[in-house]
């Protein structure tokens, strides 16, 4: 197995900044997923590991050995990419045997490999299908299987589920999760899809303009995120803003314009410090103020200013103050707009930020 090692890569394209100095270690028969936006660096950072780029400053190691001298065919790397680039005259076992045909194996261990390969990506029996004849998943799990019969040391992936439907996407995950742990191939999975990101890996990199913001997993970068932006990103959107008024072992306090509210974990931040502070919205209770008193701990009374109805969920906006929260609920009730409610927030829910952007705390 292979240990893949950035360290402090740097891409220049002229003047365009593509990559920033990214440093990070993908552990051995492990997966990272690269996660962000259009235009972040994901591929090019890709394309250096791949040897298809040569970094501007930086190395890449592969155990510990620079493999910055090697041309792109010596890497033994597999890639597989969004469009899944099948050779359309030849059949599956034509597709899937390439990478072994070019290395001259006899036919035969060819014949045989590739029997065993699709048998790993469900496609035994389909030696003799044409790609035109395959669904556009089988497709990928023809450029899958066809990449991994090479025993690549490293895989990267570059969002080679973007173009299939939201079902096909679904099964695809946790088809490439079952298939990389089998085969323990340490693997580098590019994606702007933050869900398909936290599934999959086991460590997520997030990245913004050619810098790898946050490093961690999938429970970290969900839960702890080091900066409103990443957070925003992550789909949580809710902003508090505050002093910070009290330090515990455990917990701190808030001081808020509309409460005091206790947090179940202790910040860096000095005491006396402003402080920005963020909670999932699928993380706020709802209630009505005949059922909860707002003498409750972290509860307040708040309005609903909008109700709407999204994918199995209600979702909510809810006014107290100049707190405006994000709410999403799943009981079955149903609350109207204008209606009074009280919003309560678990201490083990809300999180203040390591770091602030200057971008973000001016819209907060
Ligand atoms: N060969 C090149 N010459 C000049 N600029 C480039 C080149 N390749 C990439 N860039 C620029 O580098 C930046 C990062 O590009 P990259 O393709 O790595 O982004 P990405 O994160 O993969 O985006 P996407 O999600 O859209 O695929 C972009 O601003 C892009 O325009
Ligand atoms: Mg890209």
């Amino acid at each position: 197995m292979t240990e893949l090692e950035l360290d402090g890569l740097v891409k220049r394209f002229g003047d365009v900044t593509a990559v920033n100095g990214v440093s990070l270690t993908v552990d051995a028969g492990s997966l990272v997923a690269l996660l962000g936006p259009s235009g972040c660096g994901k591929t090019t950072s890709l394309r250096m590991i791949a040897g298809l780029e040569q970094p501007t400053e930086g190395d890449i190691r592969f155990n510990g050995e620079s493999v910055l001298h090697l041309a792109p065919e010596k890497r033994n790397i597999g890639m597989v990419f969004q469009r899944y680039v099948l050779f359309p005259h030849m059949n599956v076992a034509g597709n899937v045997g390439f990478g072994l045909r070019m290395r001259g194996l006899p036919k035969p261990v060819i014949a045989e490999r590739v029997a065993e390969v699709l048998d790993i990506v469900q496609l035994g029996g389909f030696e003799r299908r044409f790609p035109s004849q395959l669904s556009g998943g089988q497709q990928q799990r023809v450029a899958i299987a066809r990449t991994v019969i090479t025993n690549p040391r490293v895989m990267l992936m570059d969002e080679p589920l973007s173009n299939l439907d939201a079902k096909l996407r679904e099964e695809m995950r946790a088809f490439i999760t079952e298939l990389q742990k089998r085969l323990e191939i340490t693997t580098v999975f590019v994606t702007h899809d933050q869900v398909e990101a936290i599934e999959l890996a086991d460590q997520v990199g997030v990245m913004f303009d050619g810098d790898l913001v946050q490093f961690g997993t999938p429970e970290e970068i969900f839960n702890h995120p080091k900066t409103p932006r990443i957070a925003d990103f992550m789909g949580a959107t809710n902003l508090i803003s505050g002093t910070l008024l009290e330090k515990g072992s455990q917990d701190c306090v808030l001081e808020s314009s509309v409460r005091k509210l206790r947090i179940g974990h202790v910040p860096e931040h000095a005491v006396g410090n402003s402080v920005l502070a963020t909670v999932r919205p699928e993380h706020i209770d709802l209630s009505l103020p005949s059922e909860t008193g707002d003498a409750v701990e972290n509860a307040f009374k708040a309005e609903v200013s909008e109700a709407v109805y999204f994918g199995g969920t209600l979702s909510y906006r809810v006014r107290a103050g100049d707190f405006s929260l994000q709410v999403k609920d799943r009981s079955t009730r149903h609350f109207a707009e204008g209606e009074e409610v009280i919003v309560r927030i678990d201490p083990a829910h809300l999180w203040v930020f390591p770091e602030a952007d200057t971008e973000l705390h001016a819209r907060a």
